[in-house]
């Protein structure tokens, strides 16, 4: 099965037999290609039960063997040492989901607000352990955070793909130059260096 280019970096970063807990699933695509692949082993999760009807439709199609709930985030789900997956949900859901003790492995891809997403997990304990910035339309920053392993986040702003780095510089010069006040123009002036600096 073909992935979009998206799911297929997602899928990149997950070492193969690996046990998946795939929270926001949708359609499980990311899960059946896993299982069907890479021999791992998939929960595929979603708050919405249309979407679970969506996965299982799917899951039937390529027969494939991934089991999937329909909850919201973390709940009823007993962890062990799997990685959680979350992709195409905001930050603020995302750390609503993690707002509790974990150490498991995760990969993000948050559609928004990147820098706080990392400070917020950076206070939780997490480094950076891989990324891939891919172009599919969008940008899509996918992230491999370990707890306490790997490198320390020091940066928020450091981002490994020039060109996305070219596109943000971009976008925060627009903002200080249309800015009138003080505060939020040193501010966007401050997240510009940082960018420029990375890592
Ligand atoms: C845009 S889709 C992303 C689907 C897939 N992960 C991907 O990257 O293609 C986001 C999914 O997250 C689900 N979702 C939103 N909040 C959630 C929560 N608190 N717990 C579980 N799933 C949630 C939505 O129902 C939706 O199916």
């Amino acid at each position: 099965m073909k992935l979009s280019k998206r799911l297929k970096a997602i899928a990149n970063l997950i070492p193969s037999n690996s046990n998946i807990i795939d929270i926001g699933a949708d359609h499980a695509l990311l899960d059946i290609y896993l299982t069907k692949e890479k021999n791992c082993q998939c929960l595929a999760t979603d708050i919405s039960a249309k979407c679970i009807e969506k996965a299982n439709k799917n899951i039937q199609k390529y027969q494939v063997n991934v089991t999937t709930m329909v909850t919201d985030g973390l709940k009823n789900i007993p962890l062990h040492q799997e990685i959680i997956v979350m992709s195409g949900m905001g930050t603020y859901t995302i750390l609503k989901i993690l707002n509790q003790k974990i150490t498991n492995d995760l990969i993000i891809s948050s559609q928004n607000d990147i820098p706080y997403l990392r400070k917020a997990l950076k206070k939780k304990g997490y480094y950076l352990y891989q990324e891939q910035i891919v172009k599919d339309k969008h940008f899509y920053v996918i992230t491999y955070y370990k707890y306490k392993t790997g490198s320390k986040i020091k940066n928020l702003y450091n981002f490994s793909n020039d060109e996305y780095r070219n596109k943000l510089i971009k976008e925060y010069k627009l903002k200080y130059q249309n800015e009138k006040n003080l505060f939020y123009k040193f501010k966007y002036l401050h997240i510009m260096r940082q960018i420029k600096k990375g890592s």
